[in-house]
């Protein structure tokens, strides 16, 4: 069966731990044995000191097109009590001690896009768009995303973004400040391994201690976490929700 998390390490860029999607087919949506393997891809990278930087990638035009519907719509027709699939993976990314980069080409919706929010440096290429439909699909944000991009690109572009599900485009969101660089499709991998490799060059203790000063305290991101799941979860459940999960199935 294929792989749809490949975990890797190179020789050619050492102290970096690439986390792959790997579903183009689906365009990297995310169901839930994905999410438990980047979860236990950011605890190993946590727990091994020869892990400098951790390397988030896509495939050729598709970062991710975030949740895997079919799994949403498992989740409200199982009444479970439990938050959805992704909480674990995302308290694992705020709480990761390694420095995370993105490389994004092509499409980044919903945790695709929130998921960068959480990476120290973002390199995309310049046909990428990050876009988030919470709302359209009767959810509402996730992953820290409502304390982290006003934070990040201020208040009207993150209510643009998270609420009224605006298309960024690669040139707006580097605008924006939401991501570090754009380059051509064919260098986005290159330039984001190239950076984990140059981060794991640096004085490891010294590079932790200045990414959590530049982040702030894990708690407050941690806590709205927790308050978006109460609220996602139960919209998860919600007929409008529902409606709009069947709608996409049936296109
Ligand atoms: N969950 C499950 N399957 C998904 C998916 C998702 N989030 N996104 C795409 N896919 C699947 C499609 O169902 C399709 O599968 P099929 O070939 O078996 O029918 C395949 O991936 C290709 O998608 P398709 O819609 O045909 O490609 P496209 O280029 O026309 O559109 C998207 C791509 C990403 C714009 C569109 O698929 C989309 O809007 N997906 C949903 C994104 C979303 O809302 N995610 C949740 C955010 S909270």
């Amino acid at each position: 069966m294929t792989e749809h998390i490949i975990v890797e390490r190179t020789a050619a860029h050492p102290g970096v731990l690439i986390i792959r999607f790997n579903r183009p087919e689906k365009k990297n949506a995310i169901t839930a044995a994905m999410y438990q393997r980047m979860t236990s891809a950011l605890e190993e990278a946590n727990a091994d000191d020869e892990v400098k930087a951790v390397v988030f990638l896509g495939t050729e035009g598709c970062f991710s097109a975030g949740n895997d519907m079919g799994d949403f719509i498992g989740y409200a027709m199982s009444g479970s009590s439990e938050p959805p699939a992704g909480a674990i993976f995302i308290k694992a990314l705020a709480l990761s001690q390694k420095p995370l980069i993105s490389g994004v080409d092509g499409l980044a919706i919903g945790i695709g896009t929130t998921l960068n929010l959480h990476c120290d440096l973002t390199v995309a290429s310049g046909r990428s768009v990050f876009k988030t439909p919470f709302v359209d699909l009767a959810l509402v944000p996730e992953a820290g995303s409502s304390l982290l991009a006003p934070r990040v690109i201020g208040h009207q572009r993150a209510f643009a973004l998270l609420a009224a599900g605006e298309g960024f485009s690669a040139d707006y969101a580097l605008n924006a400040g939401l991501i570090w660089k754009v380059v051509g499709p064919n260098e986005v991998e290159m330039e984001a391994l190239a950076l984990g490799a140059e981060l794991a060059k640096k004085p490891p203790q010294a590079l932790q201690i200045a990414r959590d000063l530049v982040r702030g305290p894990r708690d407050e991101v941690l806590a709205r976490i927790d308050e978006e799941l109460v609220h996602f979860s139960a919209r998860l459940k919600s007929a409008e929700a529902r409606a709009a999960f069947e709608a996409f199935m049936r296109r």
